[in-house]
């Protein structure tokens, strides 16, 4: 390899717009939520074609108010996905209910239809299709195999901008919740995004993420009754974003669609170059859908690589080039495998992927080259 560079398995992408956005709210010293949270949130649900959208300072948080406000409590079931980033069932876990896992399939890396039978009990009350790495869960195979009072809540923490079957990820269920960490394709630091068709729904989240107030800040701030502090019939939580995210997102959401296709180009070319190394499986664009590529996650076949996964991890990182696990299996953690008593063979679709997948670079910040020392680096094995 004649250079050596340095490639980061993802580098958010943020410029002049971003920091000229921050100037407004700084100046006017309105900081928490306020008009620049509802502009992006008003801009992020029109792009996503759903009636809502509240911002939140997570994914998480944002997963913890669609629970709280279908009322998911003690004694409730919620079916997750074995892989998936662990906060995905830890929040099932804050709300006192039970986290059933369900198998993921090995080529999609999402929920697998075949094993979501037997994991329906009369106690779900929610399932969580994540949309992992960008790629939307089989929506249809889902709502065919489950009942339909079962809620659907998707995991859209990786899929700002993914489609499925003509509808955007974030409409597929009753409630869609995203993240804005760096490492997604959108970024307002930390942040999130709760959607749905729901005018109830929505409501009860707004509420929630604001400690529960009948009235926002700003009403309150702006309204004509001073002395008017809100009611509080809901116990909620301080899950508000501030106006400096709320700038960033917005600006950042207008290069949504450009990043997602500089993305869906680099994977291309990934896929194409690295073709023939058949130890190596790299991921579809869906025939039916939008892939929003937040992640490149390859899988390294066990049987016919010439190394074993983490050696090539730790040689590529020798090279500067960065790689991860896709994700992790959540019932191989400590904590799932002490309280529910799981084993890594429960779920071995789930095993398999923590074992040998393999996230490398993708982000809008490679060049042509950075990619081509990634592709050689790979095909030197
Ligand atoms: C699938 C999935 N769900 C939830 C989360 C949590 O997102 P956040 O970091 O915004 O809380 C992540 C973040 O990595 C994720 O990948």
């Amino acid at each position: 390899m004649a250079d050596r560079r340095q490639i980061q398995i993802a580098t958010p992408s943020l410029g002049e717009e971003e920091w000229q956005a921050l100037r407004e709210p700084i100046q006017s010293g309105w900081l928490t939520q306020g008009p620049k949270v509802a502009a992006f949130e008003k801009a992020f649900a029109v792009r996503h074609g759903v009636k809502h959208a509240s911002a939140v300072t997570s994914a998480t948080t944002g997963l913890h108010l669609a629970f709280t406000a279908l009322e998911i409590g003690p004694g409730d079931e919620v079916i997750v996905p074995a892989f998936t980033w662990v906060a995905t069932a830890n929040v099932v876990v804050y709300c006192g209910a039970t986290p059933v896992f369900v198998d993921v399939d090995r080529v999609t890396f999402n929920i697998d239809p075949k094993d979501l039978a037997r994991r329906v009990t009369p106690r779900t009350k929610v399932i969580i299709p994540v949309h992992l790495f960008g790629l939307c869960a089989d929506i249809d195979a889902v709502r065919a195999t489950i009942r339909p009072d079962i809620k659907i809540v998707e995991d859209a923490a990786c899929a700002a901008g993914a489609a499925w079957r003509g509808r955007s990820a974030g409409a597929l269920g009753d409630l869609g919740v995203f993240s804005f960490h760096p490492r997604k394709s959108i970024t307002t630091g930390e942040g999130g995004m709760v959607t749905t068709n729901d005018d109830k729904l929505a409501e009860r989240v707004k509420m929630l993420r604001n400690h529960g107030a009948s009235v926002s800040e700003e009403e309150r701030h702006h309204g004509p009754r001073p002395y008017l502090l809100p009611d509080f019939d809901l116990l909620g939580f301080n899950y508000r974003m501030t106006d400096l995210q709320g700038a960033v997102g917005l600006v950042q959401l207008g290069k949504l669609d450009k990043f997602i296709d500089e993305r869906a180009r680099m994977a291309a070319r990934y896929r194409k170059e690295l073709a023939d190394l058949k130890w190596l499986r790299t991921p579809e664009e869906p025939m039916d859908g939008r892939h929003a590529w937040q992640a490149f996650v390859t899988y390294v076949d066990p049987a016919t690589a010439p190394r074993s996964r983490n050696d090539m991890m730790e040689a590529l990182q020798q090279h500067g080039i960065s790689t991860r696990p896709g994700t992790h299996a959540v019932h191989m953690l400590g904590y799932y495998r002490k309280r529910y008593g799981l084993q890594p063979d429960d779920f071995p679709g789930a095993r398999d992927c923590d074992r040998h997948s393999m996230a490398i670079p993708l982000h809008n910040r490679m060049s042509a080259e950075d990619q081509t020392y990634v592709i050689d680096a790979l095909r030197e094995f």
